[in-house]
């Protein structure tokens, strides 16, 4: 299969790069350090890149930023990058790449657990990834020519918790969440969530 990654140099993104490139044609895309620049923020960048990239079997989005503040604390700004950005971004990524992908292939975005198991300072991302996971539900039921729509919802990643200088404990290692994102482009699934708890150890 040729498939896109937007985000594709980033934490999770890069995993499923290293998860599909084995078997597939793989094409990255971010806003920089790769041939196949996009801001997902813009609009017309992202209509831009399917114009140029043609037809994919599948879509992958791992990007999108959205603020992490307490809920007092919250400014107007630090909502409407998170609207626009990893929400927005990702809708317009649907929007925009359903014509490029071939019937019966799929998209599948990035939303994140705490869409389900909210946590102090997360508000706005709840907000954008519980968006997220509707909108793809949705768009899964009215997607032309068999496209499928997919959404994997990751909890911590173990990378991203060291970065951090957190408790790695927690996470999920990257190479098992990007597990999910091929079973979301190689089986069957649509309007589907795929929710990735903490790994249970041994
Ligand atoms: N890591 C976690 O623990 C975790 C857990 C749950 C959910 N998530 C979600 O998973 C997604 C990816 O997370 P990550 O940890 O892999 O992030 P990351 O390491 O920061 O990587 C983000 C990737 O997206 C690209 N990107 C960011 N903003 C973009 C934009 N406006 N347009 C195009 N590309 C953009 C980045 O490249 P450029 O900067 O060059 O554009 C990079 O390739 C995020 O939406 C995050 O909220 C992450």
């Amino acid at each position: 299969m040729r498939i896109l990654i937007i985000g594709g140099t980033g934490t999770i993104g890069k995993a499923i790069a290293a998860a599909l490139a084995p078997q597939h044609e793989v094409l990255v895309a971010a806003r920089s350090g790769t041939a196949n620049t996009v801001d997902i923020e813009m609009p017309e960048s992202i209509r831009t890149l399917m114009a140029r990239i043609g037809r994919v079997d599948a879509i992958v989005s791992a990007a999108g930023q959205a603020a992490f503040r307490p809920l007092p604390d919250l400014s107007d700004e630090d909502f409407a990058l998170s609207l626009r950005s990893k929400m927005m971004g990702q809708v317009n990524v649907i929007r925009f790449g359903l014509a490029a992908v071939v019937d019966g292939g799929s998209i599948t975005l990035t939303s994140g657990t705490l869409a389900q198991d909210p946590i102090i300072g997360g508000a706005a991302i709840s907000l954008v990834n519980a968006g997220l996971e509707g909108f793809g539900r949705a768009a899964a039921l009215e997607a032309p020519r068999r496209v499928r729509v997919n959404a994997v919802s990751p909890g911590w990643v173990t990378e991203t918790l060291l970065a951090n200088k957190m408790d790695p404990t927690a996470g999920t290692p990257a190479a098992t969440v990007a597990h999910f994102y091929v079973q979301a482009i190689e089986g069957k699934m649509t309007g589907q969530t795929i929710v990735v708890r903490r790994a249970i150890a041994g």
